[in-house]
């Protein structure tokens, strides 16, 4: 099991479905609810009817700042299709408890009320905390549906032998809501634990004089959506950023820069210590060549500026790294792969991302983006059109994998 902290940090900012069902134990479903808030996921309750026999939908909406969705059809909680809704929304769902109808209802794939109807329409990870009588755990019908949820790939967790409703006790009672949270933990992967990672962002500004300056249109969406999910996976986080940081920065340290020669300063600074560098940043290629020290006056005419090279901090990083260390560069785009994959070939970086940030959805200021991996030895791996944080994720799962590969 994981240290409490690993698994608090692995939780933070996780959409989370917490599934009630109707057992005595849905009671601990609210502190269930609480240790999760803390730990900094985003949680909504979904309750069966039985759940609301036993506990209050509003101590669930107080506790989750999220309305409960209770019903199916006329759902006023999450539209006109919550199932879906809430599956789309999800990054994992949690069953506590999973009474033994339930745990029968999502071992066949049954989907006849709100709660089991999300399960099946979710594609990611579901973890189950069932909780009943002794008597209706050794049946042999639930041992059966375990076994098929075991087969189907769901987290099962509990129950123990303890204390049960009606003065009995015996096997059957849910696992204790740490318990329950440290195995939701496990489920997002901490691919990155330990590691150093560095992280570019935004579109550097280039002085014209005090005022003035020569940008981009980059928003550091991209790069700060890397620097989130790395620290949501474990590693130690450095974010070089010339655009606004996240609203809550959680585990990253940042560094705000303004210029391409001070970005290069505070990432090639640090190269000998990472272990892994994503430079998502969109860094001018040129900058006026001496820029005025006051500002220029209207009076004084037009200016001619002379641009001139700005260094090219992704060359200057793998040149400075140790041995190992994963070096991933960017390739913001206006049509075709052709330069980005001369970029993936030449410059000695483990592969590159590239945009077309001409075509809709995709690049400066949206909150989706598609691309493409391409590798050192230049083979291209489009990937859909997904949100930014989906995109990190792709990321970050592919460079783990490299990493392995190599060990
Ligand atoms: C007092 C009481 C406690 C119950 N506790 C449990 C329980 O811990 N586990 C369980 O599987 N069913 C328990 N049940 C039975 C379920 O509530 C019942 O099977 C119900 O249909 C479950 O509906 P649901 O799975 O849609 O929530 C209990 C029933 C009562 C009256």
């Amino acid at each position: 099991m994981r240290t409490p902290r690993a698994g608090r940090a692995a939780l933070h900012g996780r959409h989370l479905v917490l599934g009630i069902s109707g057992g005595i134990a849905a009671y601990k479903a609210a502190y269930l609810a609480r240790r999760l808030d803390e730990a900094g996921s985003q949680v909504r309750t979904v309750m069966t009817d039985g759940a609301l026999r036993f506990l209050g939908e509003q101590t669930m909406a107080a506790i989750t700042g999220h309305a409960v969705v209770t019903t199916l059809f006329g759902s006023r909680q999450a539209g006109p299709s919550p199932h879906t809704e809430l599956a789309r929304w999800a990054d994992a769902l949690v069953v506590a408890p999973a009474t033994a109808n339930v745990v029968a209802k999502v071992a066949n794939g049954l989907a006849d009320d709100v709660l089991t109807a999300t399960v099946a329409a979710f594609d990611g990870p579901v973890v189950l905390a069932p909780a009943m009588h002794t008597e209706m755990w050794q049946q042999p019908a639930t041992a059966r549906n375990i076994r098929l949820l075991e087969g189907d790939g769901r987290r099962l967790v509990g129950p123990v032998v303890g204390a049960l409703a009606a003065g009995d006790s015996g096997m059957g009672r849910m696992a204790e809501p740490d318990e329950i949270l440290a195995s939701l933990a496990e489920v997002f992967e901490d691919t990155l634990s330990g590691l150093t990672v560095l992280v570019t962002a935004g579109g550097t500004r280039e002085a014209i004089d005090p005022v003035r300056y020569v940008g981009n249109r980059s928003s550091g969406k991209m790069g700060n959506e890397l620097a989130l999910e790395a620290a949501r996976r474990g590693a130690r986080v450095v974010l070089v950023t010339a655009a606004a940081p996240p609203d809550i920065p959680w585990g990253v340290e940042v560094v705000p820069v303004e210029s391409a020669e001070e970005m290069a300063h505070q990432v090639w600074a640090r190269a000998s210590t990472l272990d892994v560098a994503v430079l998502a940043a969109a860094v001018a290629d040129f900058r006026p060549a001496g820029p005025a020290t006051t500002k220029l006056a209207r009076s004084d005419g037009a200016p001619r500026i002379v641009l001139e090279p700005t260094p090219n901090v992704l060359a200057g990083l793998v040149e400075r790294v140790e041995p190992g260390t994963t070096v991933v560069g960017f390739a913001a785009e206006t049509g075709g792969v052709d330069r980005a994959v001369h970029k993936a070939t030449t410059y000695g970086v483990d592969f590159v991302v590239a945009n077309d940030v001409t075509s809709p959805g995709s690049g400066f200021g949206t909150d989706t983006n598609q691309v493409t991996i391409i590798s050192a030895a230049g083979e291209c791996t489009p990937l859909e059109m997904m949100t930014k944080r989906d995109v990190a994720g792709a990321i970050w799962s592919h460079v783990a994998t490299l990493r392995e590969d190599e060990a």
